[in-house]
């Protein structure tokens, strides 16, 4: 018998991604759409999708049940935010002003700003400013759509303010109901201190800090910026190879400010995702598209450093790769905590249809971290994370610009968001 402890009954559009993963070419567009929806689920994983008449005819409903009524709402799943440098201190709103007044983001950078501003405020904090910081930014990101969210380090750039970070993101796992799959990345970039001998800290990199992150398990994932003047195609190499051999899976920042060809090596290293893509070759292209490595576009990146560049999406998707959307969020080059608004900018800037920009941050971004067996899709067995939106139809996620529509979150088959506010006794226990 079927059991369920949470039902949403009569979802105006129910948009289940159902079927297989990842999607590509015109697989992105194919939302599993059902109308007059009923879903459930017990303890937390979805037990039943489908309609009301069957809903009766199989599922026993447990007594002290929860019900939501969604006659008036769209659902879909949590969106999964697979790209994020969320456990960093301080800001930089002073170098965004100095932007608008026409400094580049990477003339910055060479003035010892830019990410290097980052490094000094998260090391000068403590660990539990970090917590605390994370969880504040989980409940925007929460009443926002992500409900699975990928967090890097790399404005540590040493041993201890690496596991810092780290640690920090551990402990604010523990406390938010969003899911945390942490990336340790070291090498986001070459430190002020050893800026003249890149290669001593590759070799602190791979020697230190890589073995402690591993021996305390504070990383699923390992990530470089390959970028001109970060880390070459070769450092890159030799850093990945080292850090898969030490039981770490992958993902790069490639191809973003100039086309280094970050893009080929992730798919020669089965990378589960390569980011970014600004400046992704033909070739490159040619590579993700045979490959299982999930192509991430962050558009925010395009849009808050106001390039006249994007990354080609259409190309990417006509060609066959993986597409995904993700936010980036970091404060310096995509300061954008809302899954709406990346959707958003992959339709408006990205130019991808509305149904591509939801498979984007569903299902293709579950798998860019490799979480699509569990999330991604409305399906029974998987968790119950949902989102219920105040609209008439899914189109308006992206046509009706500004206000949040996003009423309830469901998380584990817990209800976290409620009338478009965090549950007070959910905050931060
Ligand atoms: O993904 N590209 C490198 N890292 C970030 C920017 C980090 C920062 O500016 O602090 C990015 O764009
Ligand atoms: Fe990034």
């Amino acid at each position: 018998m079927t059991w369920a402890d949470l039902i949403v009954a009569n979802c105006r559009q129910l948009l289940t991604l159902a079927g297989p993963a990842p999607r590509r070419k015109r697989g992105l567009r194919d939302l599993g759409l059902v109308e007059k929806a009923w879903i459930a689920s017990s303890k937390g994983r979805i037990t039943f999708v489908g309609k009301e008449r069957d809903f009766k005819r199989a599922v026993r409903v447990a007594e002290k049940a929860v019900w939501v009524d969604a006659s008036e709402m769209v659902g879909l799943p949590g969106f999964i935010d697979s790209h994020t440098h969320l456990p960093f201190a301080g800001s930089r709103v002073e170098e965004f002003k100095l932007r608008l007044k026409g400094y580049t983001y990477e003339e910055l950078s060479r003035r010892g700003m830019g990410i290097q501003t980052t490094v000094r405020a998260t090391r000068r904090a403590e660990k539990d400013e970090l917590v605390s910081l994370c969880l504040d930014r989980l409940d925007k990101m929460l009443l926002h759509g992500a409900t699975t969210v990928e967090a890097k380090s790399g404005y540590g750039l040493n041993l201890a303010d690496e596991i810092k970070q780290l640690e920090a993101l551990a402990e604010a796992r523990k406390r938010h109901p969003v899911d945390i799959v942490p990336t340790f990345m070291g090498a986001h970039e070459v430190p002020p201190e050893y800026r003249k001998r890149k290669k001593a800290y590759v070799d602190l990199l791979v020697g230190s800090v890589l073995p402690e992150v591993k021996k305390r398990n504070l990383a699923e994932f390992f990530d470089v910026f390959c970028e001109e003047g970060v880390f070459s195609v070769a450092e890159t190499r030799y850093l990945a190879e080292q850090a898969r051999r030490a039981g770490f899976k992958l993902r790069l920042h490639a191809d973003e400010f100039t086309p280094l060809g970050g893009a080929e090596l992730a798919a020669d290293l089965g990378a589960a995702s390569a980011d970014h893509l600004i400046h992704i070759t033909p070739k490159g292209i040619r590579k993700l598209a045979r490959s299982e490595t999930v192509a991430t576009l962050l558009p925010g990146v395009s849009f808050f450093l106001m390039m006249e560049k994007k990354a080609p999406a259409r190309e990417l998707i006509e060609a066959g790769a993986i597409l995904a959307l993700a936010s980036d969020f970091n404060p310096g080059s995509s300061h954008i905590l809302s899954m709406l608004v990346v959707v958003q900018l992959g339709v408006f800037l990205l130019r991808l249809t509305i149904e591509e920009a939801i498979s984007a941050v569903t299902l293709n971004a579950a798998f860019a971290l490799r979480k699509h067996k569990e999330v991604g899709s409305l399906e029974p067995g998987k968790k119950m994370d949902i989102l219920l939106c105040d609209l008439p139809d899914y189109a308006s996620l992206v046509y009706e610009l500004g206000p949040n529509p996003i009423r309830w979150v469901i998380k584990n088959g817990q209800v976290v968001v409620r009338n478009g506010r965090r549950k007070l006794d959910e905050i931060h226990p």
